[in-house]
C-alpha cells in the first residue's frame, strides 16, 4: 500500500506525521513499514535522528540507473525506532530533487510503487510540498491515499483551496488533514465545501519524540497531547484498503451544513472542484480559543528557503 503525505504550504508536519503513523501502524508483525522522504526540498530523517546520509534516496537513485529490481530499494533503507524503515533523503534540496527526478523519470513505473503493491509493506511517502511539477509527482499520482496536511490560517486555507481539486485527481482516496492554529474545523469544511478526515492536536513533545528530539521536563507540562492516539486512528483507517476517509472519532460530522451536497466530497475520492474561498474577506478570524490548540510553529531548519 502506497499512502503518500504531503501539504502545499508551510511546514503542517507532514515528515512527523510520515513517521508517526509507521510507528502507529497495525498489524506491525506481519507489515514492513517504510518511510520514503520522496520530499524535493530535503530531508529531515536522518539529521533528526542521528543517521549516516548513505544509505537513503541519493544512493537509491544511483543504483536505480543499473536496476530496475524493485527489491533492492530495501538495500537503501536504514532503521528508525520501532522497527520502521527509512529511505532518506539529503537535506539540501539540490540533491534530493536530483535523485528524485532520476526515479521518477524512469522509462518504467517508479520503484516506491512497484514496492508499495506487495499486500505486506506499507510505504508512507513524505513528498512535502508538492508544488506544481514537483518531482515527487508521479509517486503521489500512484497512491492509493493521498492525505493533505494543512494550516487552518486563511493563507494556508487559500493555498490548500488552489491545489484540492487537483490533488483529489491523482488518487482515488484524497483525504485533507487540518492542523494548527487557526479557523475552526467546521469553518473550514464550510469554506472548502469538504469534509476533513481530522485535525491532528498540537503535541509537542510527541512530535519531539517523532523527531528524536528530546524536552526538557518543564516543557512536558501544558501541552494537549493526542498526537499518538490520532495517528494510531488515522493508520487503523488507512490501513483497510477499502475503507473511505471518514472523519476520525472525535471529530467533525461527514456533512457539512449549509454546503450544496454537490460541493462536498464523497467517500471514494469523487474530485472536488473547490468552491470559491472566503475566508480571508471574513472579519476577524474566529480563533480556536485554546492558544495552545494545535498552534506549533512551523520549523524551516535543514530545509533550502523556499520562495
Ligand atoms: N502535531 C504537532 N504538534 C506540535 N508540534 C508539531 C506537530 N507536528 C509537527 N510538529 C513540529 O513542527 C515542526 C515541523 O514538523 P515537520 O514534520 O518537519 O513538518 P513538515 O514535514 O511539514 O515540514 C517540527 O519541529 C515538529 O516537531
Ligand atoms: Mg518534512
Amino acid at each position: 500500500m502506497l499512502i503518500v503525505l504531503c501539504s502545499v504550504k508551510g511546514s503542517p508536519g507532514v515528515t512527523t506525521l510520515a513517521v508517526a503513523l509507521a510507528m502507529a501502524w497495525p498489524h506491525v508483525e506481519s507489515t514492513r513499514r517504510l518511510v520514503a522522504e520522496v520530499d524535493p526540498s530535503g530531508g529531515d530523517l536522518a539529521m533528526r535522528f542521528g543517521l549516516p546520509a548513505t544509505p537513503g534516496l541519493v544512493s537509491l537513485a544511483a543504483a536505480a540507473r543499473r536496476t530496475r529490481d524493485p527489491a533492492m530499494v530495501w538495500d537503501h533503507t536504514q532503521t528508525l525506532p520501532g522497527g520502521v524503515r527509512a529511505l532518506v533523503a539529503p537535506p539540501g534540496g539540490t540533491h534530493a530533487r536530483a535523485a528524485l527526478s532520476t526515479l521518477a523519470t524512469a522509462p518504467d513505473e517508479p520503484l516506491l510503487p512497484i514496492v508499495a503493491r506487495d499486500t505486506s509493506v506499507v510505504v508512507l511517502a513524505d513528498c512535502g510540498r508538492v508544488d506544481p511539477a514537483s518531482p515527487a509527482e508521479a509517486i503521489a499520482r500512484c497512491a492509493d491515499a493521498l492525505v493533505l496536511v494543512t494550516g487552518t490560517q486563511g493563507d494556508d486555507l487559500a493555498h490548500a483551496a488552489a491545489r484540492l481539486g487537483e490533488l483529489a485527481r491523482w488518487t482515488p482516496r484524497p483525504g485533507l488533514l487540518l492542523t494548527g492554529d487557526g479557523y475552526p474545523t467546521v469553518d473550514v469544511e464550510r469554506e472548502l465545501g469538504i469534509p476533513a478526515i481530522g485535525r491532528l492536536p498540537h503535541d509537542p513533545v510527541t512530535a519531539a519524540t517523532l523527531t528524536g528530539h528530546r524536552q526538557p521536563p518543564a516543557r512536558r507540562r501544558g501541552t494537549n497531547g493526542g498526537l499518538a492516539r490520532h495517528a494510531a486512528a488515522l493508520a487503523r483507517t488507512l490501513a483497510v484498503p477499502v475503507s473511505p476517509m471518514a472523519p476520525l472519532p472525535g471529530s467533525v460530522p461527514a456533512g457539512v451544513p449549509g454546503v450544496p451536497a454537490q460541493q462536498v466530497r464523497r467517500p471514494g475520492g469523487v474530485p472536488i472542484t473547490p468552491p470559491a474561498f472566503g475566508l480571508r474577506t471574513a472579519s476577524a478570524p474566529h480563533r480556536v480559543g485554546d492558544p495552545r490548540h494545535n498552534g506549533h510553529q512551523p520549523s524551516t531548519s535543514g530545509k533550502e528557503p523556499r520562495s
